[in-house]
């Protein structure tokens, strides 16, 4: 029968249990980052140039401040909306939002794979963001139709600069990223968005 063995000592002369207890308060008032925000690390061998990456990322960190303040946008007017059309914006603002979703981790993951530090919390992203800043109130449907298309709007421009950019640089994967993921979703949001602003008539043909 195998002899148990007893309890190593930790070093600071405390047990083995003990030294499963969570370390806390790290030095997270003082810190000491892994990488500052803003610069690029040629860590990962995926064949591009340090100024590509820089470029790049800079290019992302904008569209993924921007696509998270639409992705909030989406979950406020997906609460807020009231009138005829309730139910149906109430359903379709919370499809985009989940969408716009995983276009913010799309486009996160981009950056680390570019070597870069993705923007996260919301007050940087609040400083970041080109989208106007809605008012806390609730407004109504149609104009949280036309803050959501303007913000699309904005976003959709910026894909078109970046897209370019990356692709004259030579980094296809940011070109396919913002392309087939980014465009390609706004352009389809603003589609089903856009067309309950179209004044017809509800009942009876003109
Ligand atoms: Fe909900």
């Amino acid at each position: 029968m195998a002899k148990s063995k007893a309890p190593e000592k930790h070093p600071q002369g405390t047990t083995d249990s003990a030294s499963v207890q969570p370390v806390m308060n790290q030095q997270f008032d003082a810190p000491k980052p892994l990488q500052k925000y803003g610069t690029v690390s040629q860590r990962l061998p995926i064949g591009l140039d340090e100024k590509t990456r820089q470029e790049s990322v800079t290019s992302l960190n904008q569209l993924l401040a921007d696509t998270m303040t639409l992705r909030d946008m989406y979950k406020k007017h997906h609460w807020q909306v009231v009138g005829p059309t309730f139910y149906q914006l109430h359903l379709l603002y919370d499809k985009h939002y989940e969408e716009q979703s995983g276009l913010v981790d799309t486009i996160a993951e981009r950056i680390q794979i570019l070597g870069g530090v993705a923007v996260a919390m919301a007050h940087d992203v609040a400083e970041l963001t080109t989208i106007p800043r809605p008012p806390k109130d609730r407004e109504e449907a149609p104009v949280q139709v036309s803050r959501l298309l303007e913000a699309h709007q904005i976003i959709l421009k910026n894909c078109h600069k970046y897209a370019k950019e990356a692709d004259d640089a030579g980094d296809d994967g940011t070109n396919d990223v913002v392309v087939s993921d980014v465009m390609r979703t706004n352009e389809l949001q603003v589609w089903f968005v856009s067309e309950h602003v179209v004044d017809t008539p509800l009942v009876r043909a003109e």
